[in-house]
């Protein structure tokens, strides 16, 4: 027994019991030794929407959200996002190391060597309708690879998931491109290899004619956006990949689920709820107004809160940054202004100081990707592209991890007790 334990008396029995504590926490498994009668399967911990339930040990990401903490493989993501490329990232929460000069240059040609996409794809995406949710056609896109890639079935092979990883790092980007090419009806733009991941990026989406003239400031600062959402930990799209693929389902399926979970407003949605809310706010003047209805619980303050944060989002604090520089290459966003007099009154008002609600990662994120010129409605969409390799490692790790099964929560039955079926005729 360690030296860590907790013990409990159950009041019920009177029983007492030892349990061993590791990493702060308690095994809930170790709870069914606590029954009352032989056969009753003991105690289970109840915990909606996990609030305090770890469910994986991980060495990806750390937060400390009182802090305002967050690290990637130990790296201070303030670092990463001065310092280090999209792609170095990427291999970083891959591989747990940073890359050496060869082992960048070597990773980004072989993903330059995969962006090209089958041309059924292209068919494919044909067939959604013009006003088609960016996102739907994404998470469409992605889980229908698996079938261009059946080998990607094959989740214990090293080799396999590797060449998964870099498919998946270099084709997302191609078909979220496609994708806003497709809202707009305007043709596909194929990758161009000599360019690097952001400018390729960046290309297949605004080139037309030959008329595209790339701005290195806004390529940085799209990468440092991408950098920022690159991962964070057990959020609901991670937490949704890492359910999915403990069924050995192959990668693009399980992404396309985290595509899904990303794509709701409480979670990657959120940066396009914030800027349908800055729309509606309209003008400054509507402010004081506009919080007082999400104090009287009409609607909430999107872009504000998080699960993990009860301080400034780190993120959101270099995200501000990034929306300075550009700005000042745009011009200024009007919404810009609503937005910082939310931020200036929520952050004094008792309803969001006691509830800790600060600004989180997608309160400014839409402002700029609006002023970078991609409509409200492909905001997650650079989302998804962002956190890719987090899902990647994610997924990886959890396959990686002994103690991980098939994700199968137990639940608390409040049913009807066993009753008889009642024929079709005799049901008033
Ligand atoms: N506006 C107004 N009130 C809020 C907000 C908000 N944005 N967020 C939380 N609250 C209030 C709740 O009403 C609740 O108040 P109560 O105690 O009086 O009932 C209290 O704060 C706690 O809220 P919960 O919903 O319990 O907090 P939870 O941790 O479950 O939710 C979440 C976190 C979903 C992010 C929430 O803060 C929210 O809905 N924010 C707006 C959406 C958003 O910005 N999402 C992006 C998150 S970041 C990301 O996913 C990339």
């Amino acid at each position: 027994m360690p030296d860590e334990t907790l013990t409990i008396i159950d009041n019920r029995t009177g029983r007492e019991y030892t349990l061993p504590v590791t990493h702060g926490t308690i095994h809930a498994t170790d709870l069914r030794q606590v029954g009352v009668v032989d056969g009753d399967g003991g105690l289970m911990s109840y915990d909606p929407a996990f609030l305090n339930t770890a469910s994986c040990r991980s060495a990806i990401t750390y937060i400390d959200g009182d802090a305002g903490i967050l690290r990637y493989r130990g790296y201070p993501i303030e670092q990463l996002a001065e310092e280090a490329s999209f792609l170095e990232t990427a291999y970083l929460l891959l591989e747990g190391e940073l890359p050496t000069a060869l082992q960048l240059e070597d990773f980004e040609q072989t993903i330059r060597s995969h962006t090209y996409v089958h041309t059924n794809v292209q068919k494919f995406l044909e067939g959604f309708r013009y006003d088609a949710h960016p996102m739907g056609m994404l998470l469409g896109a992605v889980g229908a690879l698996s079938t261009f890639y059946p080998d990607a079935k094959q989740i214990g092979d090293l080799e396999s998931r590797r060449l998964q990883r870099v498919r998946l790092l270099a084709k997302l980007p191609t078909i979220a491109a496609f994708v806003f090419r497709h809202s707009r009806g305007l043709p596909y733009v194929l990758p161009r290899n000599d360019l690097g991941y952001i400018a390729n990026f960046v290309n297949m989406t605004f080139e037309i004619g030959g008329g595209h003239e790339p701005n290195e400031v806004l390529q940085r600062a799209l990468e440092i956006l991408l950098i920022l959402h690159a991962d964070h930990e057990q959020n609901c799209s991670a937490s949704a990949v890492r359910g999915v693929g403990s069924s050995q389902v192959d990668p693009f399926s399980a992404v396309s689920a985290g595509i899904a979970a990303l794509y709701g407003p409480l979670h990657g949605g959120a940066n396009e709820a914030v800027l349908r809310m800055l729309d509606e706010i309209g003008d400054v003047r509507g402010v004081p107004a506009f919080i007082e209805e999400v104090k009287a619980g009409h609607g909430r303050l999107m872009g504000f809160g998080h699960r993990v944060y009860k301080s400034y989002d780190p993120r959101a604090k270099l995200i501000k940054r990034v929306a300075d520089d550009v700005f000042a290459q745009t011009g200024l966003n009007p919404k810009l202004e609503i937005a910082l007099e939310l931020e200036r009154i929520a952050l004094e008002d008792d309803y969001f100081v006691e509830r800790k609600l600060y600004p989180n990662v997608d309160f400014y994120s839409g402002l700029i990707y609006q002023a970078m010129g991609y409509p409200t409605d492909y905001f997650t969409v650079l989302f998804a592209v962002g956190r890719l390799p987090g899902w990647i490692a994610q997924w990886e790790e959890m396959l990686a991890d002994p103690e991980q099964k098939i994700a199968r929560p137990r639940q608390v039955y409040v049913g009807e007790a066993e009753r008889p079926y009642v024929s079709l005729a005799q049901r008033s």
